[in-house]
């Protein structure tokens, strides 16, 4: 499994999103960062670290800085593995619609594609476990949302991601879609695969040190985006996968676990144009309105 390293490429740094409550001079600025000393001086108290458990802490959070590179964040990755990227993001939306989870370390600008592409242009697609995935994108009335912006990105049926993997194509894997005049959207692509995070870093450190799998049941990432609605953030999960009630990250859901359903109908082969019999996999994605 240690081979699930990205490819060396140059930080590029993390300039990080400009947020006005964050900004120095703020209130929030000033209760999140009392709060964070609060409650780390009440982990001292309570745990008393020696100064050589202290040091051991302070320089695994070295190590980690030293993992990132453009296409690789360890703290992102140790947030999921902590469960926190989880408890954020379920504390940050609780509205109706689709359910949200958590973005994970793999996201990477997507190219833009035609509804209906192709996005496994690697070997995967040869080796089978057709997929199309199809559905409409629409506002939590049920209204549909034209226009959409659908990015999508997963692993290949060996549970890697383009950004880890020479052998495949860049964005492998990845697209950039806009939902039709109906709401529609629909692509082809492989099944994922389960897989392991990386654990050649910092992120493995802490696992073995809890003794816990680095294994995410196989799913498929989504963004969407439309004028007038809230971000959605969220992954599509391969039902009866093994890993689903212990995802290293934390990310599963209730309305997020899909069947993967066979489709042997010729008439449906034709009129999808896949190769052969295929996994048909129909999701409505179902947007919260935006805040005011
Ligand atoms: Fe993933």
């Amino acid at each position: 499994m240690a081979d699930t390293a990205a490819k060396a490429t140059p930080a590029g740094g993390f300039p990080g999103r400009v947020l006005d409550q964050v900004r120095p001079d703020s209130p929030r600025t000033a209760e999140l960062l009392t709060s964070l000393i609060r409650h780390l001086h009440e982990f001292v108290d309570e745990t008393r670290p020696t100064p050589d458990e202290w040091r051991y802490g302070l320089d695994f959070l070295a190590r980690a800085s030293q993992f990132c590179t453009a296409d690789r964040h360890e703290f992102i990755l140790l947030s999921d593995l902590l469960g926190h990227s989880s408890h954020v993001d379920e504390l940050s939306n609780d509205g109706p619609g689709t359910p949200s989870t958590v973005e994970g370390p793999f996201h990477t600008p997507a190219p833009r594609r035609e509804l209906g592409a192709i996005i496994a242009t690697g070997a995967e697609w040869e080796r089978g476990g057709w997929t199309v995935l199809r559905g409409t994108v629409t506002g939590s009335d049920g209204e549909p949302v034209p226009g959409a912006t659908i990015d999508v990105w997963q692993s290949d049926d060996r549970g890697r991601y383009d950004v880890q993997d020479e052998a495949q194509p860049p964005g492998n894997l990845r697209a950039l879609l806009t939902a039709g005049a109906d709401g529609g959207y629909w692509l082809r692509t492989v099944r994922p695969s389960s897989y392991p995070v990386p654990v050649d870093g910092p992120g493995g450190e802490l696992l073995r040190a809890m003794n816990r799998h680095p294994m995410r049941p196989a799913h498929i990432h989504a963004e969407i985006r439309a004028d007038g609605y809230r971000p959605l953030t969220t992954h599509l999960f391969v039902a009866g996968d093994q890993y689903l009630a212990s995802d290293a990250a934390f990310g599963v859901r209730d309305g997020l676990i899909l069947p993967f359903a066979r489709c042997d109908d010729p008439a449906a082969v034709t009129r999808f144009r896949m190769p052969g019999p295929f996994y048909d996999v129909i999701f409505d994605f179902r947007l919260a309105p935006a805040r005011r």
